[in-house]
């Protein structure tokens, strides 16, 4: 209960919906949102997935065009064919089946056909060290519903990522974006890797974590935080240790879903800053990114952020609620290296067939991450590379 003065709260209208076989009911709740041509968005792998296969199944001939080949960094050129695509479909909704890139893509081309101009445009940028601009876009989008496959909880936000062509990521925010529905079922989600569901959530983690510390952390995203920090802990060894465990896969997508209320409200730091750079440079899934990455930004903010590190480990314990907070912060970045070694991750970056001489480029392209102006502790060029390769 450590908060900064003065805060704001958003909560979006979505609608969400979670059990077992919850793809089903999708033709009755499309009807409250009354668009009739929707656009099935997924990536590569999940197209063919259970999800993907339950959602034709039950949406039949209202599913008028696919988009199924978002690779996992969707990029400026994707977004625009995709939303062509959907303009010569007179498509008026979209389908996002699959983990973050199908939602942020759907995002990004919901964006672009509202806004029109180019992509770019309407991306916000931090100029360091404490600038930080926000685009206002205020034209109304098409509805998007999503059946995330994953834990990246990118469904649940109103940001967004999207590669520009000389690989940094721009970022977006329009909560007229935030999907209309989302149906967390865990049922058409075991045929998804269990790694996948390791490394995504080491990401959700990630986010509660980092909205544990946030700058513009608040009341409701602090408890929303630590919920799913509880969930998360708990359910990702049980997915990995039996993949087709429903209760545990459900039990991580709502602790991912919470992350992503904790993000829409508090935001993410230099963890972030970093992962999206080892994402659109280096080539690292986002999941990977942050499932090494994680115990290394925590020990950067230890101090900064002792008294909230320490609440977060009793997130993972309660018997740290016994310890000096000191003491505590050190327990919460343990906990994650131990789930970090528990679900089979790799805790450096030289084991992620990164090219170590990246490193200095990475910690220049972090300066100008939005993460970086979130984060409790202001960072220069020079510890951002420090942090890399301590991490390294
Ligand atoms: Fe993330």
């Amino acid at each position: 209960m450590n908060i900064p003065p003065g805060f704001q709260l958003q909560f979006s209208r979505t609608r969400l919906i979670c059990r077992p076989g919850g793809v089903s009911s999708l033709p009755e709740e499309l009807q409250q949102i009354g668009s009739k041509r929707w656009m099935l968005v997924s990536g590569t792998r999940s197209a063919n997935g259970d999800a993907a296969k339950a959602v034709r199944q039950v949406m039949g001939s209202s599913v008028v065009a696919h988009w199924t080949g978002i690779p996992q960094h969707s990029g400026v050129d994707v977004i625009s064919a995709m939303a062509q695509h959907a303009r010569t479909n007179e498509v008026d909704g979209f389908l996002a089946v699959g983990g973050g890139s199908a939602s942020d893509s759907a995002k990004a081309a919901a964006i672009l056909l509202a806004e029109g101009g180019s992509l770019a445009d309407h991306a916000n940028v931090f100029y360091p060290p404490d600038r930080y601009v926000q685009q206002v876009l205020t034209k109304p989008k098409l509805p998007i519903v999503a059946i995330p496959t994953t834990l990246s909880a990118a469904e649940v936000t109103p940001g967004l990522g999207i590669r520009n062509n000389d690989g940094h990521k721009l970022v977006f925010w329009d909560p007229g974006v935030v999907p209309r529905l989302i149906v967390l079922d865990a049922a058409v989600c075991t045929d998804v890797p269990a790694d996948v569901f390791a490394t995504t959530g080491m990401n959700a983690l990630a986010h509660s974590i980092e909205g544990m510390y946030s700058r513009v952390r608040n009341p409701a995203s602090e408890g929303l935080a630590l919920q799913s920090i509880r969930y998360l802990s708990k359910a990702l060894p049980r997915v990995v240790d039996d993949p087709a465990d429903v209760v545990a896969r459900e039990q991580a997508l709502i602790g991912a879903y919470l992350s992503g209320l904790v993000i829409s409200n508090a935001r993410v730091g230099i963890h972030h800053g970093l992962c999206h750079g080892l994402g659109s440079m280096g080539g690292l899934s986002h999941g990977m990114a942050n499932a090494i990455f994680l115990p290394h930004a925590m020990r950067f903010n230890l101090e900064a952020a002792q008294d909230q590190l320490a609440m977060a480990a009793t997130a993972f314990d309660t018997a740290a609620h016994a310890l000096p907070a000191a003491e505590a912060a050190i327990a919460a970045v343990e906990s994650v290296s131990r789930l970090q070694q528990r679900l089979g991750l790799p805790s450096r970056l030289r084991d992620s067939g990164l090219d170590r001489g990246l490193l200095p480029r990475l910690a220049r392209h972090a300066m100008s991450d939005r993460g970086l102006y979130f984060n409790p502790r202001r960072a220069s060029e020079a510890e951002v590379l420090d942090l890399l390769e301590s991490a390294w």
